[in-house]
């Protein structure tokens, strides 16, 4: 998450489930939150992707059906195997977005249905939590009324940036976001990741120090730079290929870097929480551990 836009939401989603799949072996579950279905045309021809909203097995399905027409929840029904391009990447699935997904939180607001919208999330997520190795969400920039019910129920939330001053000032009023009502519960941070980075601009450079300098923000030890095979990701291969094809030289270092120790940094989460219930003698938070390793 950040409220600003073209910041690698959606590239860095793609990128680490392709990571946490075929290189850490993880079953690995993408959920697409953004109207404008990025992520989902990043792991399935467009053509696919068609059949799949024709079929009204997106997100939008899945909310309207059981926030709006008060039906049980189906989650699995929504659930794609077999996505992604590169060859090794079985363990990942994807719940798709798509377009009709406004009109869909339009009538959310309008029939105040903010309460019920959350709990479903909360249910969706209490189900995939125990299915899958990880989840990961893509949200649209902004703060719409579906990203606050993430990031309200979800475990964790990571922020891409890019070092310059408009991104770093979406990354604020993220933060302020979460100062709001904090009783009614938000995700931890689990990170900054700052992407399409320069290394040879010295303004890039200043900015990425200055985010670093702010330890709330929990940057990631390796920046993305900017490259032009992690632009191209983007584009679905029909054809198929290698994660290493994807994700070559320095780019698969940094991605593989960032993968690990997101990994790293959720079972140090994970640690704390069994750590602080043994202190007040509490057994839940050992149930959590549990479920989220
Ligand atoms: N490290 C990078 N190097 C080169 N290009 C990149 C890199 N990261 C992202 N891009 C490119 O930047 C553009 C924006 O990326 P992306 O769509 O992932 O951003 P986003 O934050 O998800 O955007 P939105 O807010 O619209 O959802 C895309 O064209 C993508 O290919
Ligand atoms: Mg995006």
């Amino acid at each position: 998450m950040n409220t600003k836009g073209g910041v690698g939401k959606s590239t860095l989603v793609l990128a680490v489930a392709e990571t946490l799949t075929a290189i850490y072996n993880k079953s690995v579950l993408v959920i697409d939150s953004d109207s404008q279905a990025s992520v989902s045309s990043m792991l399935m021809t467009s053509m696919r992707l068609h059949k799949l909203q024709s079929e009204a097995t997106t997100i939008v399905d899945l909310l309207a059906n059981t926030v709006l027409q008060h039906q049980p929840l189906d989650w699995p029904r929504y659930v794609v195997a077999n996505t992604s391009d590169i060859d090794d990447a079985s363990g990942l699935y994807l719940i798709p977005s798509d377009m009709q997904l406004t009109l869909f939180e339009r009538e959310v607001s309008k029939e105040s249905q903010h309460g019920a919208l959350r709990a479903t999330i909360q249910s969706l997520l209490d189900g995939v939590r125990s299915a899958f190795d990880v989840v990961l969400i893509d949200c649209p920039p902004g703060l719409s009324v579906l990203t606050e019910s993430w990031l309200r129920e979800a475990d964790f939330h990571i922020s891409p940036t890019k070092p310059d001053y408009i991104s770093v000032c979406g990354l604020e009023v993220f933060r302020r976001f979460k100062s709001l009502n904090p009783e009614m519960g938000f995700a931890e941070n689990l990170g900054v990741v700052v992407n399409l980075m320069d290394p040879n601009g010295a303004q890039d450079r200043d900015y990425d120090a200055w985010l670093r300098q702010r330890a709330d923000n929990r940057c990631f030890t390796q920046p993305i730079h900017r490259s032009v095979s992690l632009q191209h990701i983007t584009q679905f291969s029909p054809e198929g290929r290698s994660w290493l094809g994807k994700y070559p030289g320095a780019v698969g270092v940094s991605i593989k870097s960032i993968a690990a120790e997101i990994l790293e940094r959720i079972a140090a989460s994970d640690r704390a929480d069994v750590a602080a219930a043994a202190t007040n003698g509490s057994p839940a938070a050992e149930t959590k551990a549990v479920g989220a390793s």
